[in-house]
């Protein structure tokens, strides 16, 4: 997929992914970094591979730093602040990719402690280091975006209530970015081929991504769909905030509009 955002116009620009050590964050701060950005990849587990996607960076001439945190544990995201704040002295776009709650072995709320609470207190710590002019992603799924009016498989139900959950209280501190200057949107999109997400799905519910693509016409692949997110940190915000991929056609109804 060709990088959406042109060559040297993201010079002098930060950025910090969040969860971009692998699948669509590691794609969208790949193209970030293309276009001259300095980013922050950062990782919970998976530091080697985000090391290693930092070094493919700055091989190719780009700045990179990797920087591990939990997002679910204020101490580390502090401390990734910090360390982002020292080396790059502030952000000018922050894409809160970083996801989960289908993983084994977590307490029973972990998806909301993750996909509401973590990203509300990631964002509100973020807010001393975004001058205005800057700009605030969040990516999340048709499924969980139009939870309230459209059912989803069983298995994804706790994340997509947790995601729609933050997404609305991300929403609900719009009039305070806006009165910062700081732009927000939401980027949804229908299932993604090629990640461990859809993956798991098509497990448990066999025929679920033909079922979809054949709703949808097709689905986006990883890096398209990283492409969408990436140029929805620059684009236009639309007027109801969010940034719809692909085919909504029965999903529905589209809120703001
Ligand atoms: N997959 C789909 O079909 C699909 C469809 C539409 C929208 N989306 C959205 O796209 C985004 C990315 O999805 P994906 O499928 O690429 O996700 P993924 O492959 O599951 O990757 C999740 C990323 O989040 C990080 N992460 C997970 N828990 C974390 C935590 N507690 N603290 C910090 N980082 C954490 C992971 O880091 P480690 O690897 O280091 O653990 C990883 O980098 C999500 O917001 C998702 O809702 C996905």
């Amino acid at each position: 997929m060709p990088n959406p955002l042109a060559p040297g116009s993201l010079a002098g620009k930060r950025v910090l992914v969040t969860g971009s050590s692998r699948g669509i964050g590691a794609d969208t701060v790949g193209y970030f970094a293309e276009a001259g950005a300095s980013v922050v990849i950062n990782y919970r587990n998976k530091e080697a591979r985000a090391a290693k996607l930092a070094n493919s960076i700055r091989e190719a001439g780009g700045t990179a730093i990797v920087v591990g945190a939990d997002l679910t544990d204020p101490e580390s995201v502090a401390a990734m602040f910090d360390q982002v704040q020292a080396e790059l002295d502030g952000l000018d776009i922050l894409v809160l990719n970083a996801s989960g709650g289908m993983e084994s072995g977590m307490a029973e709320d972990y998806a909301m402690t993750l996909n509401r609470d973590a990203q509300v207190d990631l964002l509100t710590s973020a807010l001393p280091l975004l001058a205005p002019g800057s700009r605030v992603v969040f990516v999340t799924s048709h499924q969980a975006h139009f939870i309230n009016t459209t059912e989803t498989m069983p298995e994804y139900l706790p994340v997509a209530l947790s995601k729609r959950a933050g997404e609305d209280a991300l929403r609900s501190l719009i009039p305070r970015l806006d009165e910062a200057g700081i732009g927000f949107v939401v980027v949804s999109g229908d299932m993604i081929e090629g990640t461990i997400t859809a993956t798991l799905l098509e497990r448990a519910n066999p025929g679920a991504i033909g079922a979809r693509k054949e709703a949808a016409g097709r689905l986006y692949n990883v890096s398209e769909f990283a492409a969408e997110v990436a140029a929805a940190a620059v684009d236009p915000i639309p007027a109801n905030h969010t940034r719809y991929v692909g085919d909504v056609s029965d999903f529905g109804p589209i809120e703001g509009e």
